[in-house]
């Protein structure tokens, strides 16, 4: 080898360990947690196991930012802000009582499955103020009061299920029959609401049939029951596109004359959000309820929190897949907000957020009861 050939070689071995060896610029990680998950030596603890979800990374963190996001939700009062020129004269304890309104919106499928008792606990508590669902989502809470759901597989065969008169939603199988139960105790109460819109001059929205239809249930375990009870109303602007629908052709021949008037309910959810101090918003799935919901926070310039739980993805430019800083460009969450979005399905993490935040802030309100002890 000759000494250029050598000297070559020594300044390619440079320029490699360079490329190798570039220095960090640490100053950029000064305050960034350190990536560590959980130590199952310490025994099993499931509140550190979560907590440790922060530090693991990718959607573990996600899931534990969106519980930090919900429980700010939760814990903002008005009396935290300064006060503005029109709120001078304001009562201290009325601010104090002032909390943010928090506007939830779920899928159909998630009443299909077990998400349903946790909405339902959700509710149960006037724990949300707004809710936004689509007509699988409102049907199938009913017909679960009137007959189950099963669990059953996604490889079951759609020929021989429909030949057995069963149904499928994902891994979950609905007897053809819990479709006529649901008639049998719907048509009479459409009816009776034809009656009303004639005698009463009721004029029917969306909400006002799910209001009704909650407390005409009357059973603890539906969300809308519970919905009627603690005057939480339940918004569904396409109410029709599901077995409620159905439902509705075959009265419209029976007893002709229903009108359910979209309108009253756009002005309802859009002020809603206008006249809010503070809103917070929670959409499992995508499609119409996070762009409802989305849509009426645009009427106050934003939410001021916001979590998303979908699978959506954004390259096909669809609303379902939007980040939320997509509806930040629109006036939708609020430009100096910290909205999370997770990628998972929901049913799996759902249920561990409220479980962190909701649950969490309702148990520390209502102190345990003193222990006694029965000797005998
Ligand atoms: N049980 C049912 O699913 C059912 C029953 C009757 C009618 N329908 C009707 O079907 C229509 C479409 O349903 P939809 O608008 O409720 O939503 P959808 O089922 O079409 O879902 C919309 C998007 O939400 C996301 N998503 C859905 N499920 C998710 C999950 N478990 N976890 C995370 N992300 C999830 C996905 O990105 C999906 O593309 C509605 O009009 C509804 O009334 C549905």
């Amino acid at each position: 080898m000759t000494s250029t050939n050598s000297s070559n070689t020594d300044k390619e071995l440079d320029s490699a360990k360079n490329a190798v060896f570039l220095q960090s610029n640490s100053a950029d990680l000064q305050g960034k947690p350190e990536i560590r998950g959980y130590d199952f030596n310490q025994g099993l603890n499931y509140e550190k196991l979560f907590e440790s979800y922060k530090t693991t990374g990718f959607q573990a963190s996600g899931l534990a930012d969106a519980i930090k996001e919900i429980n700010r939700m939760i814990s903002w009062r008005l009396s935290d802000e300064p006060l503005k020129e029109d709120e001078q004269d304001d009562d201290p304890e009325e601010r104090k009582q002032t909390r943010c309104k928090i506007f939830l919106g779920y899928t159909s499928n998630l009443v299909s499955s077990g998400v349903r008792e946790i909405i339902k606990y959700l509710v149960q508590h006037s724990m949300v103020d707004v809710i936004v669902t689509t007509a699988g989502g409102v049907e199938e809470d009913f017909i679960k009061c009137l007959a189950p759901t099963f669990l059953g597989e996604f490889s079951l065969n759609g020929a021989d299920l429909r030949r057995k008169g069963l149904n499928r939603i994902g891994n979950l199988l609905v007897p053809n029959d819990n479709y006529c139960k649901f008639e049998d105790w719907i048509l009479p109460i459409l009816d009776k609401m034809v009656e009303e819109q004639t005698t009463e001059k009721t004029l029917w929205t969306p909400s006002k049939v799910i209001n009704r239809l909650g407390k005409e249930i009357n059973n603890e375990d539906s969300i809308y029951y519970w919905a009627w009870k603690n005057d939480i109303p339940v918004f569904c602007p396409a109410l029709t596109d599901g077995s409620i629908g159905d439902m509705m052709y075959f009265h419209s021949y029976k007893t002709p004359g229903l009108v359910v008037d979209l309108i009253g309910d756009i002005r309802a959810i859009n002020n809603h959000a206008a006249y809010a101090k503070h809103t917070g918003i929670i959409i499992l799935g995508g499609g119409v309820i996070k762009h409802h919901i989305c849509n009426a926070n645009l009427f106050r310039n934003g939410a001021d929190y916001a979590v998303y739980i979908n699978t959506g993805q954004e390259f096909d430019g669809s609303d379902s897949g939007a980040r939320p800083d997509e509806a930040v460009s629109w006036g939708k969450i609020k430009i100096d907000a910290k909205p999370v979005k997770i990628y998972c399905e929901a049913s799996i993490v759902f249920p561990i957020i409220v479980a962190e935040t909701f649950v969490k802030h309702f148990q520390k309100k209502e102190p345990k009861k003193p222990q006694t002890f029965k000797l005998f």
